[in-house]
């Protein structure tokens, strides 16, 4: 099993529109789907999940629709804050907090306070996220510490960076699952999707399932995971890969 799953919910909008259903509609459905693959990945024994709900991108969507998804975090964790804490959840909130509502932010706080000692499974949620944002940050940190002089530029090495990330202290995922069929990382975790597989699947996130969660792990399962090495099968062990 992996260890970290991290998913593209993509194809909420396609969902809707194909029910003749406004693309709001969509986004409501995609919370039940995460909701339920949270819970699956929790029962599963997987110890992380990692979920792109809002990119520095998305701000460019028509205002009504960031509004009703700003308002959909808000009463979401209002919602659910009980049975998170109750299922043992480790949520955190990762990407550009301080752009987002002053109620969400309060309610990302209280959420992250409340649930930080908990043992199940680690909740990302990437919010106002951008991976190439979050490098920059985590070079300029450096630079800024280079700079005072409380560390060595000649000792930053890629686990120094990675403490800079906001995923620090995360293992990378080992499987990054995208849905609505297109074959793109959309600026997710460039940094940490360096060894991950990608299993894209046609299924619209709202749609996306139990069945569709066991088919990506089988997926990952029939993978040979070779980190730039070579495979570790004792027939193959000859063979080089590049
Ligand atoms: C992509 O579908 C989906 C989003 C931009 C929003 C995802 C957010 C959720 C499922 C809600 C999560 C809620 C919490 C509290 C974590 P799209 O709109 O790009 O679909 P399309 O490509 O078909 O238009």
């Amino acid at each position: 099993m992996p260890t970290h799953v991290a998913i593209i919910m993509d194809g909420n909008g396609r969902w809707a529109q194909a029910r003749g259903l406004p693309r709001m509609m969509g986004h409501r459905a995609g919370v039940e789907a995460l909701k339920k693959t949270l819970r699956l990945c929790n029962d599963w024994g997987i110890k992380a999940l990692t979920a792109y709900a809002f990119s520095t991108e998305n701000w460019s969507r028509p205002g009504d629709e960031v509004s009703f998804l700003m308002t959909l975090f808000e009463r979401v964790l209002q919602k659910e804050l009980d049975s998170l804490e109750k299922e043992k959840v480790r949520i955190r909130f990762l990407g550009d907090l301080e752009a987002l509502p002053k109620r969400l932010q309060r309610l990302i706080n209280e959420a992250t306070e409340r649930t930080a000692l908990n043992k199940g499974i680690h909740f990302n949620v990437c919010t106002n996220y951008g991976g190439r944002r979050e490098l920059v940050q985590a070079a300029k940190k450096l630079a800024e510490r280079s700079a005072n002089g409380e560390i060595d530029p000649s000792l930053i090495d890629e686990h120094v960076f990675s403490a800079e990330l906001l995923t620090a202290g995360e293992v990378d995922p080992d499987l990054l699952i995208r849905t609505s069929g297109e074959n793109r990382i959309s600026n997710f975790l460039l940094w940490q999707l360096a060894y991950a597989e990608i299993h894209v699947t046609e299924v619209l996130w709202p749609d996306f399932d139990a069945a569709a969660l066991k088919q990506a792990l089988i997926d990952y399962q029939s993978r040979c995971r070779r980190f730039g090495g070579l495979k570790t099968t004792v027939s193959d062990s000859n063979e080089i890969i590049s």
